[in-house]
């Protein structure tokens, strides 16, 4: 490329970098921004396929498949699914891997019936769709759970065919988490066979810190006493990878009736895609490795502790919040157009959600509720301090070399 080429394109590229570091912190949207992915950030540039099963090496042997089997191995241990009958993927995040359990449930059970609660994923609805699997929505309670009666009275009505059941643990706007065990009772009791149902748990959004904080939950246990065949997590939510990506954990044996051989790569054709990004993989397996358990199980922690400080100081400033006991979603009366916009918050009818990923702090937090308050009596400025401290940052950045990964993760100063 020629000199005159790169002075050209540089200012499009500098917009893209300002647009990594928003002036205010989006807490609306669940991506945690703590962990610093910038010791791989070098290797962006690098052909990395992984085409393929990750269990089969194949032709391309520019891969990461290594990694992405100890990235499913970390969380097979984490969920407890049996070392003998598991199988695992990375995927382009919550809606393929949602997608790929309904392929894997409608393989197993080609006459089934897909249920799922009113407040799960439209990615839930829309894989029923392409599937073509007819699809029941059920009623929720107590939040955006699951309604186990509705859900069996829903089962009955359709009881001469298989069940599909996704549950979902943490919903898009109040974190609500389905229990397994009773949607088992509810299967039990409209009498659908073991062998008739199948169960795919939409974990995006809370399955990582769920299974941290209480690995004994019964929607988070893939051993082999648990009712759970397929479970998906994202990457870009709590663990932080600047790029969107998810991980799909199942049966070895529902893997085994999707894959087939394919000699041009040498390999096994079993996941959705053919060609996967190894890049992908590789920021999963710093995200997993360069922290352990312990100090994402401590990460889990914090973010419950910022959210119990969300709705305190909401609470006290007089504005109606809460937030289910497990969870770093805190659901608050919505507030302007305006404070909406600024600070990114999902807004559903009368209700938005504040997301206390890790990245997120008391103190974005309190400025948050300060402006509010301040919004209320109409006393309201935009924190001009704060945006000069920002300007001067980036003058003295120069911001020369903007390439991935997002700035956010880089070290840049908190942004508030
Ligand atoms: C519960 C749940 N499932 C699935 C998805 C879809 O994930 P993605 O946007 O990565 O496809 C989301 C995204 O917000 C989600 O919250």
């Amino acid at each position: 490329m020629s000199r005159d080429r790169a002075e050209q394109l540089k200012p499009t590229l500098k917009a893209v970098a300002a647009r990594m570091l928003p002036p205010v912190t989006p807490i609306g949207f669940p991506a945690a921004t703590d962990i610093d992915f910038s010791l791989i950030a070098p290797l962006s540039p690098g052909t990395l396929n992984n085409i393929g099963d990750p269990t089969v090496p194949g032709l391309e042997h520019r891969n990461v498949k290594d990694l992405e089997r100890e990235v499913v191995g970390i969380l097979a241990e984490w969920f407890q699914a049996p070392r003998q009958d598991r199988w695992g993927c990375v995927t382009t995040g919550g809606t393929e891997g949602n997608l790929y359990g309904l392929y894997l449930a409608r393989t197993a059970l080609p006459n089934g019936v897909v249920y799922f609660a009113e407040t799960a994923h439209y990615s839930v609805a829309k894989a029923a769709h392409l599937l073509g699997l007819p699809a029941v929505r059920v009623p929720t309670r107590n939040g955006g759970e699951l309604d186990y009666q509705e859900l069996a009275e829903r089962v009955n009505t359709h009881r001469h065919r298989p069940a599909i059941v996704v549950a979902t643990v943490g919903t898009t706007m109040t974190e609500a988490v389905d229990n397994v065990a009773a949607i088992k009772v509810s299967l039990d009791r409209v009498g659908i066979p073991d062998d008739r149902r199948y169960v795919h748990v939409d974990a995006a959004l809370t399955g990582i810190p769920l299974v941290l904080l209480h690995g004994t939950h019964p929607s988070v246990n893939l051993s082999e006493v648990g009712h759970v065949d397929s479970l998906t997590i994202s990457g870009h939510k709590f663990l932080a990878t600047p790029e969107p990506c998810g991980v799909l954990i199942t049966r070895r044996r529902h893997r085994d009736r999707v894959a087939r051989n394919v000699s041009y790569i040498g390999g096994v054709d079993a996941t959705i895609a053919g060609s996967r990004s190894g890049h992908t993989v590789l920021q999963l397996w710093w995200a997993l490795r360069s922290l352990d358990r312990p100090d994402h199980q401590r990460r889990a922690e914090r973010a419950r502790a910022v959210a119990a400080h969300t709705v305190r100081r909401l609470t006290e400033a007089g504005w109606a919040a809460w937030r289910h006991k497990h969870a770093f979603t805190v659901v608050m009366k919505a507030p302007s157009p305006a404070m909406i916009q600024r600070w990114a918050l999902a807004t559903h009818g009368e209700w938005s959600h504040i997301v206390c990923v890790p990245g997120v702090t008391t103190e974005v937090i309190d400025r948050f509720v300060d402006e509010l308050v301040a919004e209320q009596r109409n006393e309201y400025q935009p924190a001009a301090p704060a945006r000069a401290a920002r300007r001067r940052w980036w003058q003295r950045q120069r911001v020369e070399h903007v390439g991935w990964p997002a700035a956010p993760h880089t070290g840049l100063p908190p942004v508030g």
